[in-house]
């Protein structure tokens, strides 16, 4: 990733990398990410060749992320859409992150009453995460078993994101060693998650008769309860590893993504106590000082909505969208674009151009109420100035759903308490990369209840 840094500034906007077997063209200018993502769009819509550890958490490329444009793709997606994210089923789904939310805000307290201090990341993550599991398999378990879910979801992250061993021939040692580690996993996953989905199916199947206690929402609105009717051609009815498959792709895509966005936006509202003032007072006027949030109120905090945007800026959690390829051979930038490359887009350099934003080091959410940030469109239909959530045909499809879960839990934490820094032991704004660009120190703040 810093190494693109490098090699844009010697390179230009578009150049080509060898690993091992596969080829890499890297595309770094907001011209040619536009043109390809959006003008080009139904032609770099697809997906490369998997590793085969990839191939083994997707089963065969099953999932909405993993597949080629194509019918299993459409199938995946429209569903996910229509049964997952469309605005009623979001509003049918509040009472889960209300659920969430307290638990969130007692685990706060019991970790600052214990040790001083908080840490955000791992807080925010066994939140998003207890959510997801409940969306996807109508449950409420238990914070223990949500823990299990979360730890193995961040070994298969970790594993899937590509290393050198991906792209060696596989007879290597190096690879054989992977790809055993990889089974392994991938066991432990089944393991965990499987008894969730017989759970879930047992109570469908007896139209919710089966008295299981932590089986909590209504036949039809856990994202499982589609995917048990669904038949994508090619692939005919969905089984127990396509299940598992497809509940993990929602946690994994949703849990660090969301978390990671938190991490940072609490940082500068630490470093930057007048950032957090003026947020603390947005949320006051809204609501009051003890009022509930609904989902309604933050959606109108347009202060709270220039953070996370800012943070977003600033922070992209992913530097490179996913890896694209192109369904044909096409010509991109003067370059051939063969087929059978992996298509690269660097999109956290436009953020970064001096060229685009004044000033793109510092963070200062007033840019989106006032400034080079206003009218910026983060789907990059219009431009690309800036674009999370990536851009055309393979954009996040749960970008609203992401960004609420950030701006609530940004809005309940700061008018709960107040952050501040732990006594001499300031921030440290180092990145790495662990599937998103999180801090390599984990933030740690002091919460000071406001009242
Ligand atoms: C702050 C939160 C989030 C961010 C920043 C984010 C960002 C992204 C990005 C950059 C991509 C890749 C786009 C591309 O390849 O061109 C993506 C894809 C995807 N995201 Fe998200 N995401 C977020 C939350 C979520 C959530 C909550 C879910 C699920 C509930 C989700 C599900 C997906 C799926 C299924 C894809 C694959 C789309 C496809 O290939 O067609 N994301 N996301």
């Amino acid at each position: 990733m810093y190494i693109v840094r490098d090699l844009r500034t010697k390179y230009g906007p578009i150049f080509t990398m060898q690993m091992g077997q596969r080829t890499l063209i890297i595309i770094t200018s907001a011209e040619l990410i536009h043109e390809a993502l959006v003008q080009k769009g139904p032609i770099f819509a697809s997906r490369p060749a998997e590793s085969p550890t990839r191939l083994l958490f997707s089963v065969g490329k099953c999932t909405i992320n993993s597949a080629q444009y194509g019918p299993l793709w459409r199938t995946l997606r429209r569903n996910f859409v229509t049964e997952l994210i469309n605005p009623a089923r979001i509003r049918q789904c509040s009472w889960i992150r209300k659920w969430a939310m307290e638990n969130h805000m007692k685990r706060l307290k019991k970790e600052s009453l214990e040790t001083g201090s908080v840490e955000v990341m791992s807080n925010c993550r066994l939140t998003i995460c207890s959510i997801l599991v409940c969306i996807c398999f109508g449950a409420k378990i238990s914070e223990t078993l949500i823990k299990e879910i979360e730890a193995v979801l961040k070994d298969v992250m970790l594993m899937t994101t590509p290393k050198l061993p991906d792209f060696l021939p596989i007879f290597t040692p190096l690879f054989r060693k992977q790809l055993q580690r990889a089974k392994e996993l991938r066991r432990k996953q089944m393991e965990c998650l499987v008894p969730l989905v017989r759970k879930r199916r047992a109570f469908v199947e007896s139209g919710g008769k089966d008295g299981d206690p932590e089986m909590v929402s209504q036949i039809g609105a856990a994202y499982i309860d589609s995917l048990f009717g669904l038949e994508p051609a090619g692939r005919g009815r969905l089984g127990e590893e396509e299940l598992v498959t497809l509940c993990s792709e929602v946690m994994n895509a949703g849990t660090d993504t969301s978390a990671t966005t938190l991490e940072w936006a609490l940082l500068h509202l630490v470093m930057n106590q007048e950032i957090q003032t003026k947020l603390y007072e947005e949320i006051v006027e809204s609501v009051g000082k003890e009022g509930m949030i609904s989902e309604e109120d933050v959606e109108k905090m347009s202060y709270l909505g220039a953070i996370v945007k800012e943070t977003f800026r600033r922070h992209p959690p992913s530097h490179f969208v996913l890896s694209h390829a192109a369904t044909k051979e096409t010509e991109l930038g003067g370059y051939t674009v063969p087929a059978d490359a992996n298509v690269e887009f660097y999109t956290a350099w436009v953020t970064e151009d001096p060229s685009v934003w004044k000033d793109p080091s510092e963070f200062r959410p007033e840019r989106f109420l006032k400034g080079d940030g206003v009218d910026v469109d983060v789907t990059g239909s219009r431009g690309v100035k800036m674009m999370p959530f990536g851009a055309g045909r393979r954009i996040c499809p749960a970008m609203t759903l992401g960004t609420l879960h950030v701006h609530l839990l940004l809005a309940k934490m700061v008018q709960a308490f107040k952050w501040v820094a732990v006594p001499d032991s300031p921030p440290d704004q180092t990145e790495t990369f662990a599937f998103t660009v999180v801090m390599k120190n984990p933030l740690r703040a002091v919460i000071l209840p406001r009242s």
